[in-house]
């Protein structure tokens, strides 16, 4: 049996001084999350390189009765990446197990480590002329591993579905130091419990993910990218409605920013909309390998302008001015950290009701929370709004929350659309989870991390 004392020195013989990081500068971008709100204090930072030293860590920190905080590129929004302060946790990074194994590109898969760049793995998909419709404004630094621990949505959900509808199999080690080897590339595979399930979507408090099997889609040849001002959300929602009738399963994006995350992106990243100024703008993808796409979506939008659904608009000519209008969408929630503070939340509520969530949730902060401004954005094509509030130093952050989250739980939604629990809002899912799902969710921790050394007071309250 070891103690604390002995947890460094075993650390380092297993892994080589290199990777395993006590203290400096080098420790600071592991320490803090991305919205700089949690900063921690790790006992040490260990950099394994393969799947049997992330099972000998394990076993060490739980001999030493040390916790471990899995950590993967670190741009998680709800604090879930990082270790608390006292010292004692430490953190796991994947970003040495980077590797990509394998592109199948008639099989339609990607076998990768966890500590792969997202971006990376597109584009070695898109080398094989595959598709990965994972996509998010952080995939130049969010992992493989973080993408599958989050449940990570992001801009194609309404065409392809949340990260969880794209695994096929997972390497895990579990909070014993089990490795769980199920890098399976089968499309059918209903051999007893699908246990990887339990480990998409639980923020590393289950076990830690060290390789994944994803499955990838034929990239369409076409695309077609537009921005439109809209009047209000009712009015999105209805050139949505007609998006679907005009282009069916061909819209693989529909996202929707408010003219205040469009002044902040023209303030902060010096990008500014090629069309009038508007209350509120639309931007829609479609993308499809057979001819006429764009025709499809000229003709949309000419019925969508003539009934009045749509204000101004642009369609992109190029390659390059799709993302050019794409940036605008990505700089976002760059520009709101960029403004100062403000306190997120991320919520669904089913399609239909966006616009009266809407219209609710401001007249509920302006009479609760005078002199807060609503940054108001997100994936209208899946009911998940980042109603993102600005506040100063008068407003409290959990006051606003509970007035946000108020509205949600009245119109049946979720306060965690996709960014996950993290720290930020165990009390949050604690208050507007029942009990019977709260219990639920301990059965399964406890069962499968009885003494709580695998991210505690992550998602669950330690
Ligand atoms: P991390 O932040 O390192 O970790 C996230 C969680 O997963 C933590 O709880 C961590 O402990 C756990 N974890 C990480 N790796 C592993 C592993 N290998 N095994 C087990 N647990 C692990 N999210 C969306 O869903 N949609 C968006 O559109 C979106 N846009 C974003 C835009 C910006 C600008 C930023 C900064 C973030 C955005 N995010 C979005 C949030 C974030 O990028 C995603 O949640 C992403 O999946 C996190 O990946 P990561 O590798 O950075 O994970
Ligand atoms: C996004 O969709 O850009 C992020 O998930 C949102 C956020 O910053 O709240
Ligand atoms: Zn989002």
């Amino acid at each position: 049996m070891t103690n604390a004392t002995d947890l460094l020195p075993r650390l380092t013989s297993l892994l080589g001084p290199a990777a395993v990081i006590t203290q400096g500068a080098d420790l600071e971008p592991y320490a803090i999350d991305w919205r700089r709100l949690f900063p921690g204090k790790p006992a040490c930072v260990v950099r394994p390189s393969s799947v049997e030293q992330v099972a000998r860590i394990v076993q060490i920190c739980r001999e030493a009765g040390a916790a471990i905080v899995p950590q993967g590129g670190n741009t998680g929004l709800a604090g879930g990446a990082v270790p608390d302060a006292s010292g004692t946790q430490v953190v796991l990074s994947l970003n040495r197990m980077a590797a990509i194994r394998s592109v199948d590109p008639v099989g339609l898969t990607i076998e990768a480590e966890a500590g792969c760049i997202l971006k990376v793995a597109q584009d070695a998909a898109g080398a094989a002329g595959r598709l990965l419709p994972i996509s998010l404004a952080a995939e130049g630094s969010a992992t493989i591993g973080g993408v599958i621990a989050a449940n990570a949505g992001g801009v194609n959900v309404l065409r392809y579905g949340m990260t969880r509808s794209l695994v096929l199999g997972l390497e895990v080690v579990l909070p014993d130091g089990t490795i769980v080897h199920g890098l399976r590339k089968l499309r059918k595979d209903n051999a007893g419990y699908d246990w990887k399930q339990f480990f998409i979507g639980s923020e590393g408090t289950l076990g830690i993910v060290t390789a994944a099997v994803l499955r990838l889609l034929p990239r369409p040849k076409h695309s077609v990218t537009a921005l439109l001002s809209v009047a209000d959300p009712a009015a999105a929602l209805r050139l949505l409605e007609l998006a679907q009738d005009e282009l069916g399963d061909q819209i693989s994006a529909f996202e929707l920013i408010s003219a205040t995350s469009m002044q902040l992106v023209a303030k902060h990243a010096g990008l500014k909309a090629p069309i009038a100024e508007g209350e509120w703008f639309v931007l829609i993808e479609a993308a499809s390998s057979l001819a006429g796409l764009r025709e499809a979506a000229e003709t949309m939008l000419g019925a969508a302008f003539e009934k009045g659904m749509a204000l101004d608009g642009v369609i992109a000519e190029s390659g390059a001015q799709a993302s050019q209008l794409w940036a605008l969408r990505e700089h976002v929630t760059e520009s709101e950290a960029r403004e100062g503070k403000s306190v997120k939340h991320d919520v669904s509520v089913p399609l239909t009701e966006v616009p009266r969530f809407l219209i609710e949730a401001g007249e509920a902060l302006a009479a609760g929370a005078p002199g807060t401004r609503v940054n108001a954005f997100g994936h209208l094509g899946d009911g998940n709004i980042h109603y993102n509030v600005l506040v100063d130093e008068r407003h409290d952050a959990s006051h606003v929350n509970r007035i946000v989250h108020d509205v949600v739980a009245a119109f049946g939604g979720s306060i965690s659309a996709e960014h996950g629990i993290g720290q930020y809002r165990v009390g949050e899912l604690a208050r507007y989870r029942a009990a019977p799902e709260m219990d639920l969710a301990r059965t399964i921790k406890r069962a499968l991390d009885p003494d709580n050394r695998l991210n505690p007071g992550k998602v669950l309250s330690a």
